[in-house]
């Protein structure tokens, strides 16, 4: 026998900044100002990243690069990084991505590459709470992921090796 399986989700799309609640749009405005701290001289591609802890503290990431091209780390990365270091065990509320593209448009939103889903998703395994994403440019649309699993389905995770 064979099935069908089908996979879908649901996000919030908002046609831009100023359409967003207020805590969620401040959030987003200050993933912009961290995007100054990005070291992106190759791509010239500045991410920023921000999340609110459950504890209320806040956390910045921006990606690294490195003239040896694959030793760079995405900003969703350095973020997850730096937070586990710093506050171990305390779950992300919700974090803002961003980015400045330097030599284009910054007018959409961008999505975690696969290697950082894999890494949000093992995060929210480890914390026991989803990571809410808002996703957006500097203008543009926000998109709003109440998960970042759903970013990352039929995941390999520690389970698979119980
Ligand atoms: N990058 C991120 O930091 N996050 C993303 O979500 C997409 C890509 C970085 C990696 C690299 O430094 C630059 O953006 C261009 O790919």
């Amino acid at each position: 026998m064979m099935n069908k399986e089908d996979y879908k989700f649901s996000f919030d799309v908002y046609d831009s900044i100023d359409d967003m609640q207020e805590n969620d749009r401040l959030l987003l405005k200050d993933a912009i100002e961290v995007t100054k701290a990005a070291y992106a001289p190759y791509s010239k591609f500045n991410v920023g990243a921000i999340a609110k802890l459950v504890n209320g503290e806040f956390v910045k990431g921006t990606n690294q690069e490195n003239a040896s091209y694959p030793v760079g780390i995405c900003a969703e990365r350095s973020l997850l990084a730096t937070a586990a270091s710093l506050f171990p065990g305390i779950a992300i509320e919700t974090m803002a991505i961003t980015y400045n593209n330097l030599e284009g448009e910054s007018d959409h939103p961008i999505s975690p590459c696969g290697m950082c889903r894999q890494v949000l998703v093992e995060y929210e395994q480890r914390v026991k709470r989803p990571i809410r994403l808002i996703l957006g440019g500097i203008e543009g649309k926000v998109y709003i992921i109440e998960k970042a699993r759903m970013l990352l389905p039929l995941s390999f995770t520690s389970e698979d090796m119980e």
